[in-house]
């Protein structure tokens, strides 16, 4: 069984538990590696759009772009729980729609879903709730706000910022979010939100006192083609080692090197008499 979203809802750091790791994959075969690296938790994240599908933005990715994603994550049925990003449009247009597109998410795979703003996002957790639909919040510097942000930009740079950030917060766990993710914030943000809250935060840029962190699987892999954002650590040159063995590859194929014998299956007896 893997772990619920009740059980994530109580891994706060000062009542000593240990922090959340949480990363994205898309496939089959990212989930299976991730999940034997033992993490707590898989986002299928809407930066699908960025890393697998070459869009500049999360705007381009659609609720069949999900689902299909979410589904071929569970399919390596992992031990981590799955959270599926709710993509832009989907969760917009009413509660009806917002509800059915969630349930779309789950059938396809994952256990909760994550949709990015505060306030003006009440209604619709409410909503999704109300359906048993665990609903993890998103705050701070939020992709799907690139627009409306004109980039992609730190937040919460002043006392204003950081008040209306803490305040909305807060208002995501009245609201019954089990966990808020808290993005491309400064550090001392980080850490006033995640002490104003009593479920947990998961940072991504926003410094090192939230109670879990997230990366973009293929900024960890170094597989992106984007470049790296402040607060990724690349822990592998996969791009390299990639283009090094298909280059071996395709030496071996043009000197006649491979296949070989070996890799070849033998004539039966009398096939080529
Ligand atoms: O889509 C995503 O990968 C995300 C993370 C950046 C938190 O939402």
């Amino acid at each position: 069984m893997s772990l619920s979203a009740p059980a994530l809802r109580a891994r706060k750091r000062r009542r000593g538990e240990a922090p959340i790791v949480m990363v994205t994959a898309y496939d089959e075969p990212g989930a299976r590696y991730v999940d034997a690296a033992g993490v707590d938790v898989i986002l299928v994240g809407d930066s699908l759009a960025n890393v697998v599908l070459g869009h500049a933005d999360t705007l381009h990715v659609t609720m069949a772009d999900m689902v299909h994603h979410v589904a071929a994550v569970a399919a390596a049925r992992p031990a981590a729980h799955v959270v599926a990003d709710m993509p832009w449009l989907s969760y917009h247009l009413g509660d009806f729609e917002a509800v059915r597109n969630a349930a779309a998410l789950i059938r396809a795979g994952a256990q909760s879903v994550k949709l990015e703003g505060g306030r003006n996002r009440l209604e619709v957790i409410g909503a999704l709730l109300d359906a048993e639909i665990p609903v993890m919040g998103h705050l701070g510097l939020t992709p799907q706000s690139v627009l409306a942000f004109g980039g992609f930009k730190v937040q919460s740079k002043t006392r204003e910022a950081t008040s209306m950030l803490i305040e909305e917060a807060v208002l995501l766990q009245e609201a019954g979010v089990y966990a808020i993710v808290v993005e491309g914030v400064p550090a001392g943000v980080g850490t006033m939100v995640t002490e104003a809250l009593e479920i947990p935060t998961i940072g991504i840029g926003a410094g090192a006192d939230t109670d879990g962190q997230v990366l973009v699987l293929h900024d960890l892999l170094g597989l992106s083609a984007r470049a790296p954002a402040k607060f990724v650590r690349q822990y592998a040159d996969l791009g390299t080692v990639i283009t090094d063995a298909v280059s071996r590859y395709r030496d071996d194929v043009r000197s006649g090197a491979f296949p070989s014998e070996s890799e070849s299956y033998p004539n039966p007896a009398g096939l080529l008499d």
